[in-house]
């Protein structure tokens, strides 16, 4: 099948080799050459563990191409919109300007018959708007909303939880005739993942649009509540990691995704509860999502508590203290800095006159330009040397492997803070450091 992928980021770069590796002949376009440079080049123009190896598959095939000519697209049978929707500046709402400028390109170069399928994340009503700005083409438009993670970006494009189509209806509510064959077409490019038994819901434009949010507002509240809880730790002497492992033994409640700290960021679930908190506010639902209020601000308390915390070791200031905050990525296995916890409380940290030093085994380029101000080191041993106090904000597999002895080597006092509870309190504390997290005692 010729398939078409608009926007090469973290969805569309994958999804264009996912789609490469199935057999498909693919276009990837994006509007940035040295992104589409990269990926022409067979180099993955961030860190996602898995993708490099991906191209170099689809390379050794020719199948897929990377170009920032548009017209490229012509002849695709199947086009999938994988542009980045992020939060407008100043408002809750999703910035579209990306989705229509994709679609608006697509159309002169689409054919009746072929196939749109939308998989950016999209205030509810998007679709049915784009539906019908490409019905005079003889297109048809799917939502298809995609769930993958960064850091299993590849697991789960190739081998997702499941699959959700939203299908035009005709009124009296089944799908469209052309709804249906340009199903068809898409289970066609889904034919090997679909052929493992992964779930299928087909349903209609709204639901299907609602999903994405609804999956993100769900993750986004299991976490907070779980850092409520934590606060409550903090109030009662109680430990969260212990409470989660508790709760999360009830298959109801399940354990994953309930893991306190620093709370969650990245370029999904806070831009998205807000912008789902936007659109109910436009459907005269805003009271439906009012909780979402809630569990945005429980998350960003995390962060302030954690600037709280490192004040309380260093003996009521910080000012001038040499912190090291290990981790700048939004979540381990990503070079990603989008809304990071991470970062944001070095940032707060030095404004309020500590010295900084930030370190990351992936993100520091994306880090340093988003925060030129903050100082970098390329190791965990240079930031650490001469701190005052340590700080783990992204928990990284050679973060939780560390050895409190040769760090305590290096530092000048040993106090560390734990913002992901993954270290081991005894352990830490039988070498001779204070150690303090969030949620425990
Ligand atoms: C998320 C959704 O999981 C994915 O389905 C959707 O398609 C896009 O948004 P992602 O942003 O890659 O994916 O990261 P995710 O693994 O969900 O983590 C989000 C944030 O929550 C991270 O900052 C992470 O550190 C934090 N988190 C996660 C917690 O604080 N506690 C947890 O228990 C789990």
């Amino acid at each position: 099948m010729r398939i078409s992928v608009i926007g090469c980021g973290y969805l569309g770069a994958v999804h264009a080799a996912a789609m490469g590796s199935l057999g498909h002949d693919v276009v990837g376009v994006d509007v940035n050459s040295i992104k589409i440079d990269a990926l022409a080049a067979g180099c993955a123009p961030f860190y996602e563990p898995g993708l490099p190896e991906l191209l170099d598959e689809v390379a050794d095939t020719g199948r897929v191409r990377f170009t920032t000519d548009i017209a490229a697209v012509a002849g695709a049978a199947v086009h999938f919109v994988c542009v980045g929707t992020p939060q407008k500046r100043g408002e809750f709402g999703a910035d579209l300007a990306y989705v229509h400028a994709a679609v608006d390109q697509l159309l002169p170069h689409l054919q009746p018959g072929d196939v749109v399928v939308g998989k950016s994340t999209v205030p509810v009503g998007t679709a049915e708007q784009l539906a019908e700005q490409l019905a005079p083409t003889g297109a048809t438009l799917i939502w298809n909303p995609e769930f993958l993670r960064e850091g299993f970006a590849v697991k789960d494009t190739l081998h997702p939880d499941r699959f959700v189509y939203g299908l035009p209806h005709a009124e009296h509510g089944v799908p469209t005739p052309e709804g249906l064959a340009a199903k068809a077409l898409l289970d066609e490019v889904y034919a090997t993942p679909l052929s493992e038994g992964i779930p299928l819901v087909v349903t209609d434009y709204a639901t299907a649009q609602l999903v994405k949010v609804a999956a993100n507002s769900f993750l986004a509240t299991k976490i907070s509540f779980i850092n409520a809880m934590a606060e409550l730790c903090e109030a009662t002497g109680a430990d969260v990691t212990s409470l989660a492992d508790a709760i999360g033994h009830d298959e109801r409640i399940g354990r994953r995704f309930l893991n306190a700290g620093l709370g969650f960021g990245g370029g999904c679930l806070p831009k998205d509860i807000r912008a789902f908190m936007a659109r109910a506010g436009e459907l005269g639902a805003d009271q439906a999502l009012s909780f979402l209020r809630e569990v945005d601000s429980i998350n960003m308390r995390r962060r302030v508590r954690m600037v709280d915390l490192a004040r309380e070791v260093c003996h009521g200031s910080i000012v001038g203290r040499r912190v090291a905050v290990l981790g700048a990525a939004f979540k381990p296995d990503s070079d990603d800095v989008r809304d990071s916890p991470a970062l944001s409380v070095a940032a707060q940290m030095q404004l309020q006159g500590a010295h900084v030093t930030v370190t990351d085994p992936q993100a520091i380029g994306n880090a340093r330009a988003a925060w030129p101000s903050l100082k970098f080191s390329d190791t965990v041993m240079g930031a650490v040397a001469g701190a005052d106090v340590v700080l783990l904000a992204t928990e990284w597999s050679e973060y939780r492997e560390l050895d409190p002895d040769e760090l305590g080597a290096v530092v000048a006092e040993r106090r560390i803070l734990d913002g992901r509870n993954v270290l081991d309190p005894a352990r830490w504390r039988t070498a001779g450091w204070t150690y303090r997290a969030l949620g425990r005692p």
